[in-house]
């Protein structure tokens, strides 16, 4: 079997994916809970995958309330190598249309009170963040997403916001102009953190759906806007997730960008304590 195992968190509008080979929801239990529901495994292409809806089959978790920790830790557990991230987001850019794909390369985080780590009194560790995605990854997933004709951005700012409410006229501004933001979610902070403390390669693909509301030619976003742009978003991603076993089947390992390392050097603690 590859070393390879793919795994897929899916965001608003993507709950499964198709055409697995063995399909099995998997419910998998971790010390931090239980992940958002059960996990569909099986193979694409002779590649191990694993995917999980991150709100749930029908949508019953809202952003605060998703399980991060236990989503990462089941991944991890299941074997996943490569997680892609598929995320709905707002764009505060003029050329990152509605229907184009931003692979995001950096994060702000504006999330409050989710747990945002392992570690904390007892072992103390602190992984880098200053390049919170996997660039070996994020070059597959542009590729592929490419491949069928989507509009793909290489590299953008994704300002995780706390929610459950879209941003005032002032926020967007904000994260536009003055903090040089590309897009909004409000889902992939803690996620990312995770995922690194995780030792996983991570990439998020934030699928555009709207303007927010700082664009003067767009109504304001809200979700009957965000579901009609997600149909076809959710085609796309399906089809770029089609494509990643023939790029991720011979992935190198370790991953030369050192995902797999990340704790190496973080741990503070001394042994034993
Ligand atoms: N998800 C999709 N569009 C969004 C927006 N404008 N703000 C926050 N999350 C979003």
């Amino acid at each position: 079997m590859s070393e390879t195992m793919i795994g897929v968190i899916g965001g608003s509008g993507l709950y499964e994916i198709e055409g697995l080979e063995g399909a099995e929801w998997r419910e998998v239990t971790t010390p931090w809970g239980d992940p958002s529901d059960a996990i569909l495994t099986g193979s694409l292409a002779g590649v191990p995958m694993a995917f999980l809806p991150r709100h749930g089959r029908g949508h019953v978790h809202d952003p605060a309330s998703v399980p991060y920790r236990a989503n990462i830790d089941a991944m991890k557990r299941l074997g996943v190598t490569d997680l892609v991230s598929v995320s709905a987001c707002g764009s505060f850019r003029e050329e990152m249309a509605p229907g184009d794909f931003v692979v995001v390369d950096q994060f702000i985080d504006r999330t409050k009170g989710r747990p945002q780590s392992f570690f904390g009194p007892g072992c103390v560790a602190h992984v880098s963040l200053a390049h919170p995605t996997c660039p070996r990854l994020a070059e597959v997933c542009a590729a592929a997403a490419e491949a069928d004709g989507t509009k793909v951005h290489r590299g953008g700012t994704y300002l995780a916001m706390e929610g459950p409410q879209f941003s005032t006229l002032a926020e967007s501004r904000m994260y536009r102009e003055a903090w040089g933001a590309d897009v909004i979610g409000m889902t992939n902070m803690p996620e990312a953190r995770l995922a690194r403390e995780a030792e996983l390669c991570y990439v998020t693909v934030a699928m555009v759906t709207d303007y927010d509301s700082w664009h003067p030619d767009h109504a304001e976003v809200d979700v009957a806007e965000v579901l009609k742009v997600l149909k076809g978003n959710g085609a796309r991603a399906r089809a770029l997730i089609s494509r990643l076993p023939a790029l991720l089947r011979d992935r190198p390992v370790p991953c030369p960008e050192g995902c797999g390392q990340a704790l190496d050097h973080a741990v503070m603690t001394a042994p034993g304590k």
